[in-house]
């Protein structure tokens, strides 16, 4: 049986998803745009989905040009909001942290190609924004700022509500990757002033391949997919009606188990970082200890290759994941850990641990016994 510690990557369907989507795969096969009963079932179920989406987040009625467009997932819902507002045009400025996605990093540096004033605020050794880093860019208010709110690396979560209010009473629109949050940490967009979203269902037991785009005001961001005028006009395409049933059913479990699950994934995270403390030597954790995702984990293994211990763990049967990719027969740190101080060597030895559906505290245990010895003896063969 393998043990699989890699639910920030992606996380296994939950059997309550398949069905629902099975449902719509085998009874539901018309079209949502089509007019007649085949149509308007597909229709209904796509609109009982959003509302599922939208109450995960907090949406109980909608504004006259307030949004919930289903994408197919969140690196398109960041590409469509980064390249299709105002702040994409030449001279314009946008503000983000050194620490997001790729799926933001990507666009923002096709964006500054063209013209457009990208500044990062740095983060500090925990991944939080450093005192005053907001106030100092908000001088100036930019056109767009874009975080990452929980980081799905380290688990850093930024305390957005405070942040979102002064960055809204700046007059400025704000863009959230929620992608890691929604299912391990409240997503209430009362609370919480964005004007736009970014999620995933794949990262909360949902299929792959289907997210969504919130957001408060959708005059302002351009139709990203032309076509058939879907998704009141702003992504064309017919749409994949089994996954948004799926991405439906993944959030009303989130709604249903919330602070449940929350805990459950905090005790085998904790469970897991106090073993490893307790059995090993020279481990760091990366990360705050509070303000972090409930199920993630970033831990340096002093001295020891992640991408050796990787593999010796895979090699046992536990997928985890590592602070270097080697692409190419050349090793890349992560951007993350860099930014956060950590030297190319430090990120080099760091392991992301994440828990998730499926996860118990037997299998935590067995991990911590293999981990014990494997950091034993790669620190040995370091050593000879
Ligand atoms: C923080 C964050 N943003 C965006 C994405 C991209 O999501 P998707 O795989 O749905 O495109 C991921 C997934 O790895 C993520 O962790």
């Amino acid at each position: 049986m393998r043990i699989y510690l890699d639910h920030n990557a992606t996380t296994p369907l939950r059997p309550e998803v398949r069905d629902a989507m099975l449902r719509v795969l085998d009874e539901i096969h018309g079209n949502p745009s089509s007019v007649h009963a085949e149509g308007a079932a597909a229709h209904a179920l796509v609109e009982g989905a959003r509302d599922r989406v939208a109450e995960a987040i907090g949406i109980r009625s909608w504004g006259p040009s307030e949004r919930l467009v289903f994408t197919a997932g969140a690196s398109e819902a960041n590409n469509a909001l980064l390249r299709g507002g105002p702040w994409a045009r030449r001279g314009a400025r946008i503000v983000a942290t050194n620490v997001e996605h790729p799926s933001v990093q990507a666009p923002l540096e096709v964006l500054a190609a063209g013209g457009v004033r990208v500044e990062r605020i740095g983060v500090d050794a925990e991944g939080m924004l450093p005192e005053g880093g907001l106030e100092e860019v908000l001088r100036e208010p930019p056109d767009l700022v874009t975080l990452i709110w929980g980081n799905n690396e380290t688990g850093t979560l930024l305390p957005l509500a405070g942040i979102a209010e002064r960055i809204r009473d700046a007059g400025v629109w704000l863009h959230v990757d929620a992608t890691q949050v929604l299912g391990k940490y409240p997503v209430d967009l009362r609370d919480v002033p964005v004007d736009s979203l970014s999620l995933s269902a794949h990262k909360l037991n949902g299929p792959k391949g289907v997210g969504a785009l919130y957001l408060r005001d959708a005059r302002r961001v351009a139709p990203w997919l032309l076509g058939g005028g879907q998704e009141r006009g702003l992504r064309g395409g017919t749409e994949n009606v089994p996954g948004i049933a799926g991405f439906g059913m993944a959030c009303e479990l989130v709604q249903k188990e919330g602070d449940a699950r929350v805990s459950a994934y905090a005790a085998l995270r904790d469970r897991l970082w106090h073993g490893i403390e307790a059995r090993i030597e020279g481990v760091r954790r990366n990360g705050p200890a509070d303000a972090v995702l409930c199920n993630t984990l970033n831990v340096e293994f002093e001295g020891v290759a992640g991408e050796v211990l990787l593999q010796a763990l895979d090699l046992e049967g536990v997928a985890v994941s590592a602070g270097a990719a080697c692409h190419s027969g050349k090793v890349s740190a992560s951007h993350v850990l860099l930014a956060m101080g950590r030297s190319v060597h430090e990120a080099g030895s760091c392991l992301r641990f994440s828990v998730g559906y499926g996860v118990d505290a037997t299998q935590i245990d067995r991990v911590l016994e293999w981990l014990d010895e494997l950091v034993q003896r790669a620190r040995g063969a370091v050593g000879a």
